[in-house]
């Protein structure tokens, strides 16, 4: 069978997944997997701030040119991550944003305006800003702060509008691009995710209000066996979005199982795959023609190699389209009927 972009393609349907500069390089069967099942990627790191400007003013393009080269060769659209994410601020940036408002802005016109001038020829798409939304109070991740706005150095540093502010900015430099909010923690049906929703609506609503110019929602999509799902609700949620006159992606796709979960691998499998078809029905439900998963094999996903987000029993989650050893599984298949 044909992989998940050209499954796609022919039904109006953009899949991609995220990658690793490092394994494309070293893991032939890998970029093999990447070019046959990919229409779209996103550089895992490569084209996050502290990759890309770790010192001020000197920018390094290496790993990220080493994507675009890839992607160009076989095709593949390239979308960027991230302009703007506190978790990706080297200490330098960090420190020269919390000196002071005419600092702050001074660091990000000028990352903005060198990273997608250098870029615009390749991707077209952005998120401009990652996760600016607070988590609510009983959230997995509760640090985000006592306001709807995640507390982060540009918040403290600007205020409410440096939202505005990098949307107007992206959008002066080049009219053209897609502009996107990423955001994470609005997909499940948990108290938090309802109060998280409302957060993201009211500040989607204001920025309409304002005019400022974005174009697409990026809802990350990590999603957790452990927590329930509702599909009217995530149905709901996206056509809510898409009322505002924007477009609607699923950027970041990946499953952690739950700590309890049956013997043996078909039957695992199989857990996951019901809840990404439940998911990603609800998403094209809405509207949604754009998903990317965040990897692609299991043995270099993030849920596997990220301390934070590993497993603690010796199991591994197998929560990506193809197996540890690259092999289609169910998964796949959900992803391939839905698709
Ligand atoms: C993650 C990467 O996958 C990890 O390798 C890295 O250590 C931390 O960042 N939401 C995002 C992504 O928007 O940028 C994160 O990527 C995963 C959660």
């Amino acid at each position: 069978l044909p992989g998940l972009g050209s499954l796609g393609r022919l039904a109006g349907f953009t899949y991609g997944c995220a990658v690793r500069s490092d394994r494309l390089a070293e893991d032939p069967p890998y970029a093999g997997d990447v070019a046959r099942e990919c229409a779209v990627m996103v550089p895992e790191w490569e084209a996050k701030f502290e990759t890309l400007q770790p010192e001020e003013g000197k920018f390094d393009f290496g790993l990220l040119d080493e994507v675009l080269t890839f992607a160009q060769a076989k095709g593949i659209a390239v979308r960027g991550h991230a302009l703007v994410w506190h978790a990706a601020l080297p200490p330098w940036a960090r420190e020269a944003i919390a000196s002071g408002a005419d600092r702050a802005r001074g660091v990000m016109d000028a990352h903005f305006e060198t990273v997608l001038n250098r870029t615009r020829p390749r991707i077209r798409d952005w998120d401009v800003v990652n996760e600016v939304v607070a988590d609510p109070p009983g959230s997995d991740t509760p640090d985000g702060g006592p306001g709807p706005l995640r507390a982060t150095p540009m918040l403290t540093a600007l205020g409410p509008g440096y939202i505005d502010l990098a949307f107007r900015k992206a959008r002066e430099i080049d009219p053209t691009l897609r502009l996107t909010l990423n955001e994470y923690g609005i997909e499940e049906d948990t108290p938090s995710a309802d109060e998280k929703r409302q957060r993201l609506l009211g500040l989607l609503r204001g920025l309409r209000d304002r005019d400022v110019p974005i174009d697409a929602v990026g809802i990350q999509g990590h999603l957790q066996m452990r927590n329930a799902f509702s599909a009217e609700k995530f149905t709901a949620f996206v056509r809510a979005i898409r009322a505002l006159g924007l477009s609607v992606l699923i950027t970041e796709l990946d499953v952690r199982e739950d700590w309890r979960v049956p013997e043996g691998y078909p039957a695992r499998d199989d857990v996951v795959a019901a809840r990404v078809r439940d998911f990603l029905a609800s998403a094209v439900d809405g509207g949604v023609r754009t998903v990317l998963t965040w990897g692609l094999v299991d043995r270099y996903s993030w849920l596997v190699t990220d301390p934070d987000v590993a497993r603690k029993d010796g199991l591994h989650h197998r929560g990506l389209p193809l197996d540890w050893e690259g092999s289609r599984k169910a998964m796949w298949r959900a992803m391939a009927q839905v698709i």
